[in-house]
């Protein structure tokens, strides 16, 4: 249990620097509504310490005191007040959010280390990657805010591949085992659980994800105005809410903002920020569709030749630079083609890191389903109106993240490190 104890602790720590990163602005710059579809920072910064009081210190029992007043702790609860209006909200200022968060953190370590058989590690993990989630929610909003630059230049990534865009592998049909068990991953949430096995019939996918050039000439060539490659649902948002490109993307298609820095728009780097409607748009026009979550994660990490999963698309091997784009830093995903070594068994890459991939699947759960202790994380929203994104992108915490993760959204949004890669049915095996 020590060493468990201490990579907690770790995981824990790593969450918390990060952050602090992300909220280490000036005042101004925290308490804004960037946009109505983002929080304040500092709202998140309080509710990350808010949430850690009740999963940790009280167990999830609400009903217990906390650290904060009743009154405030009430002004962290994301089901009440609804993200618009969280600015008027009369919130901790930010340096009352830091010593908040830093009392429960203390309060937690010291728990830490009398840890017993009555506390749960999964418990932890789970704070771990709640925490871990809200900075990537941090970075949407910080991509939606105007004003100079904050972040950086962003870490540099290795170079991508000629000639990976637009090609497709094949992935044979058959049974696989979709999901996973908590012996095989303790942390993996509830919603990944258990693991089944579903026949998937044959198909092919995407080598990598859709490129900008690709992208960019599915709007060139009138993508945006021409109905019949848009669902009537798709085509309705179309009309409504008037997108007619990526989000961040200049008119004439050369140029993008990425958190205030204006760039010329890279070609080989995987298309984001786009809707589930655009994805599916776009697929239409390239005569695919977009893969279902079960195709998905066949494609990531079935392995034909033991006919067992793998942890990772490439192997047990934890993920490292030369493998994924994760972990925040870089600020963009990487170009197509520049993670060969992270190919799945049947010759995939980037799956993981890079961009979240919208799927065709609604988000419902998988037979079996058990709620987790923060019961409230998965099962409000299935069945509801969203659709899952796989794969986890350059934003996501690599301890945070498996390849059974499912994230979920409406289609409608795109303020999400959101991108897609197409698929392709095919009537016979080795078609
Ligand atoms: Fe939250």
């Amino acid at each position: 249990m020590s060493a468990l104890r201490e990579q907690l602790a770790r995981e824990l720590e790593a969450a918390r620097q990060r952050t602090l990163l992300l909220t280490d602005h000036d005042d101004p710059d925290l308490l804004r509504q960037h946009s109505p579809l983002m929080s304040p920072l500092v709202w998140d910064l309080a509710h990350v310490g808010q949430q850690e009081d009740l999963w940790l210190l009280r167990r999830g029992d609400g009903r217990r005191p906390g650290l904060l007043p009743p009154s405030v702790e009430a002004l962290y609860d994301a089901f009440t007040h609804p993200r618009a209006v969280r600015d008027r909200l009369p919130l901790l200022p930010p340096v009352e959010a830091r010593a908040f968060c830093r009392e429960v953190r203390g309060r937690v370590l010291d728990r830490l280390d009398s840890f017993g058989a009555d506390d749960d590690p999964f418990d932890v993990a789970m704070v771990v990657s709640h925490e871990q989630q809200h900075d990537e929610t941090m970075l949407q909003t910080l991509q939606l805010r105007v004003g100079p630059p904050l972040l950086g230049e962003g870490t540099p990534l290795p170079p991508g591949r000629p000639g990976v865009a637009g090609t497709s592998v094949l992935v044979p049909g058959g049974p696989f085992v979709l999901g996973v068990d908590a012996d095989d991953e303790p942390f993996s949430l509830d919603n990944e659980r258990p693991a089944h096995v579903v026949d998937v019939p044959a198909f092919r996918i995407g080598r990598v994800p859709v490129t900008n050039a690709e992208y960019a000439a599915f709007v060139a060539d009138g993508g945006y105005d021409t109905p019949r490659w848009w669902s009537g649902r798709g085509w309705a948002h179309r009309q409504e809410a008037g997108p007619q490109r990526p989000q961040y993307w200049s008119p004439d298609g050369t140029v993008r903002t990425r958190f205030g820095v204006l760039e010329q728009l890279p070609p080989d780097e995987p298309v984001q920020h786009v809707t589930f409607f655009e994805a599916e748009a776009y697929a239409a026009w390239a005569g695919a569709r977009l893969p279902t979550e079960a195709e998905w994660e066949k494609a990531a990490v079935w392995d034909p030749a033991t006919g067992r999963r793998r942890r990772w698309p490439w192997g047990s091997a934890d993920p490292s630079p030369a493998l994924a784009n994760l972990g925040g830093t870089a600020l963009r995903p990487a170009p197509v083609g520049a993670y060969p070594a992270g190919a799945s068994a049947y010759g995939a890459e980037q799956m993981v890191g890079d961009v979240w991939e919208w799927t065709s699947s609604g988000f419902r759960p998988w037979p079996g389903f058990t709620p987790m202790l923060y019961a409230d994380y998965s099962a409000p929203f299935f069945g509801g109106d969203h659709r899952v994104l796989r794969g986890g992108a350059w934003s996501v915490a690599p301890s945070i993240l498996r390849p059974s993760f499912r994230n979920w959204d409406h289609p409608v949004r795109r303020q999400v490190f959101s991108g897609f890669r197409l698929a392709w049915s095919v009537d016979e095996p080795g078609a």
